[in-house]
C-alpha cells in the first residue's frame, strides 16, 4: 500500500461487477441494528468507512457477525440500544457521523462521536441545529458545529423543517431521530438528494410519506425485517454507481475501450453522471440486470442495471441545479472527463463540494493542474477548458478517496508516469479499485509491486 503508479493504457476491455454501495451499506447496518429481529445483508462493501459504522453499531448494542460473505445483524430493537462505553469513531465518514447523530438524538443516554482530522473539520451544525429543535442536546467544538459531538438524546418531538441544503445525510439524520420523536416530522428539501433511507425504512415496514421534495414520518414506528419463509430476510445491496463512475469515465476517455459494469445501482438520485455523459456525446447504455429486488414495489427496492460504455469523442457541457445534487460525489472524476472534452465545461451551484472529504473544488483543480489541465476555480464550481493532453506528474489525494481514484484514471490518458501519493485512501469506498482496473487492462500498480531492478 502507499503510492500508485499509472502509465498510459491501451483499450480497456471486459466485464466487472460493481462493488457494493457505500451509502446503502451504512444504512443497512444502522437500520438493521435498530430493527426487531435478524437481517442478512448481502452485497455489502467492506469499505473502511462502512467498517467504522459496523463497529459503532456493535458498540451501541447490535450483534453483527459475518457468515458466507453476508452480515447477519440481530437488531437491538427500538428501545434496546445501549449507551456506548467509549467514544464512537466514525473514521473519515460524514455519513456515519451525521446519521448516527440522528440515532443518538433519539436515545435516552449520552453518545460521543469523533473521527479523523479531515472529518473533524466538516460542518455538523446542519444536523445539530434540527436535532436541537427536536429536543436533543448536541455539544461540539466551535459553538456546537464541529466534531467531536456529544449528544444527550431522548424526549424528542417531531418538527416541520426546511433543509437549507439538499443533503441526504441531513435528511436521513432527522428521519432517524423522527422514529423516536412524539408526533410527525415533515421535511422540505431544496433538491433531489438520494432517497436510500426512505426506501430502506419502507423495506423494514416503516410508513414514510413522500411527495415531490417533501418527506415525513410518524414517530414510534417499529422496524421489522419482512418475514422470510424459512430463511432470514435478506437485504441486498446494489453496486455503487459512485464507484462504477471511475471505470465508466476511464472507458469513455481511453481510445478503443469497451466495458460492462454489472449490477450497478441505478437509482436516479445517483446517476447524474450518466446523464451528463449522454449529454456530452458519451457512448453509454443501461440494460436491466438480474435484480434480486425486482419483485419489490418500486418505492422499496433499489434499481440495478448493467452499464455498457465505449470510448467516444466528447463535447463540453454546463452543470448546475438538480444535476449537481444527482452527481454530487462524481465531480473529481467528472473534472477528469471534462479535460478530455472539446470546449469549456462549466460547473456552477456546487459550493457543497468545498465541504466534502476535501475541498473538492480546490484540490481537484490544484492536482489536475499539476498534470497540465486548464481549470479555473469558481466560488461555487469550476471551468475546465478542454481538451488537454495530460502529462504524468506526482499528485496528492488529500486523504480523499474519490480524488485518489480520479487522479489514477487521469493517469491512464496522461503521457509518462503518474504517481498518486498515499492512494490507499480509496479503501474508504472502493477497496478493490486497483484489481478492478487491472482486470480491465489498465496499466496501474502499487509502487512496491513494480519489478525491482538490481543495482
Ligand atoms: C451521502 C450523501 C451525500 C454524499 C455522501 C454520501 C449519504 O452527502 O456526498 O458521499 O450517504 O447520504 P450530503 O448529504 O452531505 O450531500
Amino acid at each position: 500500500m502507499g503510492d500508485l503508479l499509472i502509465h498510459p493504457s491501451g483499450p480497456l476491455r471486459g466485464t466487472v461487477t460493481t462493488p457494493g454501495d457505500k451509502s446503502i451499506t451504512h444504512r443497512a447496518l444502522m437500520l438493521s441494528a435498530l430493527a426487531e429481529g435478524t437481517t442478512a445483508i448481502e452485497g455489502w462493501v467492506p469499505a473502511e468507512v462502512c467498517l467504522a459504522t459496523l463497529r459503532c453499531m456493535r458498540q451501541m448494542g447490535a450483534e453483527i457477525e459475518e457468515k458466507n460473505d453476508a452480515l447477519i445483524v440481530t437488531g437491538a430493537g427500538p428501545r434496546g440500544l445501549r449507551e456506548p462505553d467509549d467514544v464512537l469513531h466514525c473514521a473519515g465518514s460524514g455519513t456515519t457521523m451525521r446519521l448516527l447523530a440522528g440515532i443518538a438524538a433519539g436515545q435516552p443516554f449520552t453518545t460521543v462521536l469523533t473521527g479523523t482530522e479531515p472529518l473533524r473539520r466538516r460542518p455538523m451544525g446542519r444536523v445539530a441545529g434540527p436535532l436541537r429543535l427536536m429536543g436533543a442536546t448536541v455539544l461540539g467544538r466551535h459553538g456546537g458545529t464541529l466534531p467531536p459531538l456529544t449528544i444527550r438524546g431522548g424526549g424528542l418531538r417531531g418538527i416541520d423543517y426546511s433543509l437549507p441544503v439538499a443533503s441526504a445525510q441531513v435528511k436521513s439524520a432527522i428521519l432517524l431521530a423522527a422514529l423516536f420523536a412524539a408526533g410527525e416530522t415533515v421535511l422540505h428539501e431544496p433538491g433531489p438528494s438520494r432517497d436510500h433511507t426512505e426506501r430502506m425504512l419502507r423495506w423494514f415496514g416503516v410508513e414514510v410519506a413522500s411527495q415531490g421534495r417533501d418527506v415525513g414520518l410518524l414517530g414510534g414506528q417499529i422496524l421489522r425485517p419482512p418475514a422470510g419463509a424459512d430463511a432470514l430476510p435478506v437485504l441486498t445491496i446494489p453496486g455503487d454507481f459512485s464507484s462504477a463512475a471511475f471505470p465508466l469515465v476511464a472507458a469513455s476517455i481511453v481510445p478503443g475501450s469497451s466495458i460492462c459494469l454489472r449490477r450497478t445501482g441505478a437509482n436516479t438520485s445517483r446517476t447524474g453522471l450518466y446523464d451528463l455523459l449522454v449529454r456530452m456525446g458519451g457512448d453509454v447504455a443501461l440494460s436491466a440486470s438480474d435484480l434480486p429486488g425486482a419483485a419489490l414495489p418500486d418505492e422499496m427496492h433499489e434499481p440495478i442495471a448493467d452499464v455498457q460504455v465505449r470510448h467516444a469523442a466528447l463535447r463540453a457541457t454546463e452543470v448546475a441545479g438538480d444535476l449537481v445534487v444527482r452527481a454530487i460525489d462524481e465531480f473529481p472524476i467528472f473534472a477528469v472527463l471534462a479535460t478530455q472534452a472539446e470546449g469549456d465545461t462549466v460547473v456552477r451551484e456546487a459550493a457543497e463540494l468545498r465541504v466534502k472529504e476535501s475541498d473538492r473544488i480546490a484540490t481537484v483543480a490544484a492536482e489536475l493542474r499539476k498534470m497540465g489541465a486548464a481549470i479555473d476555480e469558481l466560488p461555487d464550481g469550476m471551468i475546465v477548458h478542454g481538451p488537454t493532453r495530460l502529462r504524468g506528474a506526482t499528485v496528492a489525494c488529500h486523504r480523499d478517496h474519490r480524488l485518489a481514484m480520479a487522479l489514477a484514471v487521469a493517469g491512464l490518458v496522461a503521457s509518462g508516469t503518474t504517481t498518486v501519493k498515499s492512494a490507499e485512501a480509496f479503501d474508504d469506498s472502493f477497496p478493490g479499485f486497483v484489481e478492478t482496473m487491472q482486470a480491465l487492462g489498465a496499466n496501474i500498480a502499487w509502487v512496491d509491486a513494480e519489478p525491482r531492478r538490481d543495482v
